[in-house]
């Protein structure tokens, strides 16, 4: 099987080398447990390293807050986009228009999106976060519904998807609205519990995954995996 390589120091090796070329996969966590960072690092590295073009999309930050996440890793991304290896697009839903229109508006901003995708060549791409779906589409049935069918439209774009989702309470939740874990072909969940940090492979088709939770270290050189330390269960909250 064709792997992946996020180039995250220390996870590849979780995952027999990264993860399976094609998939969709579920980051999820609490705020402020790196799913961002580990996003941004998947689509930098891809650029900087492999030589892969990514496009990054986000739902929530402004733009403004991404561009200085990046800095403080000393990430240097203009020329990267000046190449075109990589690219930043804020999706944004339900500023012009009326909520009963978002279906109309997520069609639309999938054709955005696939036309990026060929216009950079695109192998990588991120959306984080699908939980502020939840923002602009209250009802629960119809949020999964939207979820799932655009989630699906994004594997038609044959590229290695990172989807993130923030999850409140327990640490058995792996997504806020339970729809996305059913479209993931992989799940890597990532806790806060100050002041350690860990991340979990939860599931990851068609490989001989780690079953162990790893310490995670977030520096000004970005997240980092100890694929060789573990952290009991019952020390995760
Ligand atoms: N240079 C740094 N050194 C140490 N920790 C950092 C650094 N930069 C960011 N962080 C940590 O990363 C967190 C943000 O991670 P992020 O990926 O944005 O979380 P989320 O899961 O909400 O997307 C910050 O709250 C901070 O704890
Ligand atoms: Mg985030």
């Amino acid at each position: 099987m064709e792997r992946v390589k996020t180039g995250i120091p220390g996870f590849d090796d979780l995952v027999q080398g990264g993860i399976p070329k094609g998939a969709s996969i579920l980051v999820s966590g609490g705020t402020g447990c790196g799913k961002s960072i580990f996003a941004m690092q998947f689509i930098y590295n891809g650029a900087k390293q492999f030589n892969e073009p990514g496009l990054y999309v986000t739902l929530e930050t402004n733009l403004k807050n991404l561009a200085w996440d990046m800095q403080n890793f000393n990430w240097d991304i203009k020329p990267l986009q000046d190449a075109g290896l990589m690219k930043i697009y804020r999706l944004n839903l339900g500023v012009s228009g009326d909520p009963a229109n978002i279906e109309d508006q997520i069609e639309a901003e999938l054709e955005v999106i696939s036309a990026m995708v060929k216009e950079l060549g695109a192998k990588r791409i991120v959306i984080d976060s699908t939980t502020a779906f939840g923002v602009w589409i209250r009802e629960e049935g119809k949020l999964r519904g939207t979820l799932y069918k655009f989630v699906d439209a994004l594997k038609d774009l044959d590229c290695t998807t990172l989807l993130t989702a923030e999850v409140r309470g327990d640490k058995h939740v792996m997504s806020a609205f339970g729809v996305e874990e059913f479209v993931a072909d992989g799940v890597v969940a990532l806790y806060f519990t100050p002041p350690f940090r860990s991340l979990f492979v939860r599931k990851m088709r068609g490989t001989n995954h780690s079953k162990k939770i790893h310490p995670l270290d977030i520096s000004a050189q970005g997240l980092k995996v100890n694929p060789k330390d573990e952290i009991m269960w019952d020390a995760v909250k």
